[in-house]
């Protein structure tokens, strides 16, 4: 039978899983990671804390791991992340910059990562989590030091050192409209009229069934195509109180039919990403404690019926 990915791509889309390099040594894993997904985003390995531990010290190790097995699996690499505030190493985060020193260490952790990965990855997740819920740009290093133009200056020099990687902005409840979509398609709007290289959005898409199905999806998903832009799921899970049971279950699968089938109906909406495909290793329960079994696969890696949900959206 077809995989998610061959399914996906009749469609002309791909259907992606994250992964990170601990995992790489179970092999009951990394088999399904290679058969049934085209798409590959390294969850760890190509952070800042992981690409560049001391300042000037750059450490590729992680991230070619995996780029390397995605390529031996023919599959492609959404790149992640360059500029976030988490996951910073030590060097940066400890000391008060200036904003010409600052500018200067991101432009060049920028130019070096994105130039080891050129032609090597498909996209670029350039900006991660820009804004606050309110829509206000969140208070971050990058911002409380160099102002909004951050966005529009790592764009610009991931492009320069990767002209042909698509470049994302990247964000958490964006999935439905409201404040903070609306500042993402605010700002896409002018980054597009300044003619930045701006080429998509990545909606992560980490829904908890407590919360409820964004059901303005799939117009938010086509209100950015229309602005000339991809969009892409990048991240998603949907994590519920535990125990699981059969009916939560249900209604998990029911989210990723929906998700998935709003991708679809969106030209422009490129492909899906799971944030890892086992609950295995899925970063939830460690974060909500009490919650968890969000991903399509169980933790003895058996198909659960999101599975078979997913399968369905791309018949
Ligand atoms: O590397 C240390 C290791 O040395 C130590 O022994 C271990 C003990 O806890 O921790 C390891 O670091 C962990 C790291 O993942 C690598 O495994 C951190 O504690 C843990 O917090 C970190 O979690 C990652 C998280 O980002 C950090 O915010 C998750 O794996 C990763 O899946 C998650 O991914 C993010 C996306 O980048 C952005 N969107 C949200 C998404 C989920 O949080």
């Amino acid at each position: 039978q077809p995989t998610l990915a061959g399914l996906a791509e009749r469609h002309g889309r791909y259907f992606g899983s994250a992964t990170d390099n601990p995992e790489l040594s179970d092999s009951a894993y990394t088999r399904v990671l290679g058969g049934e997904f085209d798409m590959i985003t390294p969850g760890n390995g190509m952070k800042w804390y992981a690409t560049e531990p001391q300042q000037g010290v750059f450490d590729w190790t992680a991230g070619d791991q995996i780029v390397d097995l995605a390529r031996s699996n023919r599959q492609r690499v959404r790149a992640h992340t360059l500029v976030w505030h988490s996951q910073l190493p030590d060097w940066l985060t400890s000391r008060q910059w200036t904003a010409s020193e600052l500018r200067a260490v991101l432009k060049k952790h920028i130019t070096t990562e994105v130039r080891h990965y050129r032609g090597k990855v498909y996209s670029w997740d350039v900006v991660n989590e820009a804004f606050n819920e309110d829509g206000s740009y969140r208070d971050t290093l990058w911002y409380r030091t160099l102002g909004p133009g951050y966005i529009a200056d790592a764009l610009r020099w991931a492009h320069r050192a990767d002209p042909h990687a698509r470049l994302y902005l990247n964000d958490y409840n964006i999935e439905a409209t409201g404040p903070k979509s609306d500042a993402y398609y605010r700002l896409a709007k002018d980054l597009k009229a300044a003619g930045v290289p701006l080429d998509g959005i990545g909606f992560q898409a980490h829904l908890a069934l407590q919360y409820g199905y964004p059901t303005t999806l799939e117009d938010n998903l086509r209100r950015f195509s229309r602005l000339g832009l991809d969009t892409a799921l990048t991240e998603v899970d949907v994590r519920m109180q535990l125990p699981a049971t059969a009916e939560k279950l249900a209604e998990q699968a029911t989210w990723y039919r929906d998700v998935t089938a709003a991708c679809l109906a969106v030209r422009r909406c490129v492909g899906v990403t799971i944030w890892d495909y086992t609950d295995k290793y899925s970063w939830i329960p460690a974060v909500f404690p009490g919650e968890g079994a969000a991903l399509p696969w169980d933790e003895e890696l058996r198909p659960k019926p999101a599975y078979q949900a997913l399968r369905e959206a791309l018949r």
